[in-house]
């Protein structure tokens, strides 16, 4: 939406899996529902420019997924996916083999080696878009704080707003994970009345 406001002559079409699109959208940007492993059903060479975020755990097969990227860009077109560790990492130690992050790390990059779609996809994402023929690939790191503790005053708000994602999102993401991957079965609930 922001890109859409941004660019108000561009076509922009926004897509994912489930429909968890806003009401309301720029008139110049339209949602869709769809499969992006599937075969793509844009015209080839017609896109000028991609933005991917997040998929970690939700592709099997990132090579085919960039070439189908690679095959609906026109030439000289762009491609931008941004992704996170899942796993918290920390400079001062504090995250130790054992804690709860280290924890939660593992967890999930286990479910993705369960089920075939992998979690650590910020680590090996610049090759494969490299392997499927991307040119003048760059890849920029940056540090993601979870909570308020920086002293660097964009870090600082960065880290609140990603405190909120964490503490809002934590319960579905593990919940979705150990039921449907690592085969925790819920007690069934019984009320006395
Ligand atoms: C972690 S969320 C990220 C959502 C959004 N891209 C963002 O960055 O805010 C992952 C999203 O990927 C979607 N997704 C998973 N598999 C997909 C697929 N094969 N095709 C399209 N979307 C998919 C899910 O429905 C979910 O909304």
């Amino acid at each position: 939406m922001d890109f859409a406001d941004q660019f108000p002559e561009a076509e922009v079409i926004g897509t994912d899996l489930s429909p968890v699109q806003p009401g309301v959208a720029p008139p110049n940007l339209r949602f869709e529902i769809d499969d992006c492993c599937s075969e793509w059903t844009y015209p080839e060479n017609s896109l000028d420019f991609i933005h991917v975020r997040c998929l970690y755990g939700s592709i099997a097969d990132w090579p085919a997924f960039y070439q189908e990227c690679l095959r609906h860009l026109r030439p000289g077109g762009y491609i931008e996916h941004a992704e996170f560790s899942v796993a918290p990492k920390s400079e001062d130690g504090s995250v130790t083999e054992g804690s709860i992050f280290d924890q939660w790390g593992k967890f999930a990059i286990s479910a993705g080696e369960k089920i075939g779609k992998t979690f650590e996809v910020e680590a090996k994402m610049k090759g494969w878009v490299e392997e499927a023929g991307f040119e003048d690939v760059t890849e920029r790191r940056g540090k993601w704080p979870i909570g308020a503790w920086s002293s660097d005053p964009k870090l600082k708000e960065l880290g609140r707003w990603n405190a909120l994602h964490w503490e809002e999102g934590m319960e579905g993401w593990k919940m979705a994970l150990a039921t449907r991957v690592h085969g925790v079965r819920q007690s069934p609930v019984t009320t006395d009345f």
